[in-house]
């Protein structure tokens, strides 16, 4: 059972990284303290709390040293429209670390991490955390949806682009980067986040070539505490037969990629 706090946390930073993604800093000891890569935060928007729902953010990072966790989020509708407006200062009450993260990354070889949108928020803190700098791939439909890429060259990781229309980077998905990394070295594991069809891409890749991969799953979410059933996924039965409901809040975000039954 993951152990979480609720807390008044003050945000100390929130600024534009590009176009509409952002980057937010907040104080909050305990959950700085707790917090694992691939873990999430449910955030009280106060201007929305006559609707209850709290929003559901990826911890990009923790620093337990300054009591510090960092969002990484793109202004997508009425929650994070309210979001970007909060100056620093403000107080926000937080639950987190909330959800089952990734694995250690190997030690013995460098893993591939891969990023769509602002999915590379989601895999920062395993990047920083790995015990070898692992190789970063992300991608975007263009150029405005790729971020993060100086952050990761500063942890030492190697990082290639893909986009869509080619903007930046190769033009194309980025399982089209991961389909080239994959034969160039072995790699330890492979760690997903962003939009579900390319988490499939990635699966499919992966599992046929009988690669350790893990998905962090984006999937809706009420509670975050396990109790609405808004998250479910569908993974599969233990017999291989069929699939089950399970709560991408609770029992995820991250799974094994052969543990998804991907429709
Ligand atoms: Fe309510 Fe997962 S969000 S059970």
């Amino acid at each position: 059972m993951v152990k979480s706090f609720q807390s008044d946390a003050t945000i100390t930073c929130n600024q534009q990284i590009q176009g509409d993604y952002y980057r937010m800093l907040l104080q909050a000891p305990d959950i700085a303290a707790a917090a694992k890569p691939g873990q999430f935060i449910h955030v009280q928007i106060p201007e929305m709390e006559h609707r209850i729902l709290r929003r559901p953010f990826s911890i990009s990072d923790a620093d337990p040293a300054n009591s510090t966790l960092t969002i990484v989020y793109k202004v997508v509708g009425t929650g994070t429209a309210q979001l970007k407006k909060m100056p620093p200062g403000t107080q926000v009450n937080i639950l987190g670390p909330r959800g089952k993260g990734f694995s250690e990354l190997p030690t013995d070889r460098r893993s591939i991490l891969v990023g769509g949108g602002y999915g590379c928020a989601a895999i920062y803190l395993l990047a920083r955390k790995a015990p070898i700098p692992p190789l970063i791939l992300l991608g975007g439909r263009s150029h405005k949806d790729i971020i993060m890429v100086d952050e990761f060259k500063a942890l030492g990781c190697e990082v290639r682009l893909s986009t869509d229309d080619g903007s930046t980077g190769e033009k194309g998905r980025v399982t089209l980067l991961l389909e080239k990394a994959l034969t160039e070295f072995p790699a330890g594991r492979i760690a997903a986040c962003g939009p579900v069809p390319m988490l499939k891409a990635v699966a499919a890749l992966c599992d046929s070539q009988q690669l350790d991969c893990e998905v962090s799953m984006d999937s809706v979410m009420c509670c975050g505490m396990g109790a609405c059933f808004a998250c479910v996924i569908k993974r599969k039965a233990s017999n291989q037969q069929g699939w089950t409901y399970v709560r991408a809040c609770q029992e995820g975000p991250v799974f094994k990629s052969t543990e998804v039954f991907w429709d």
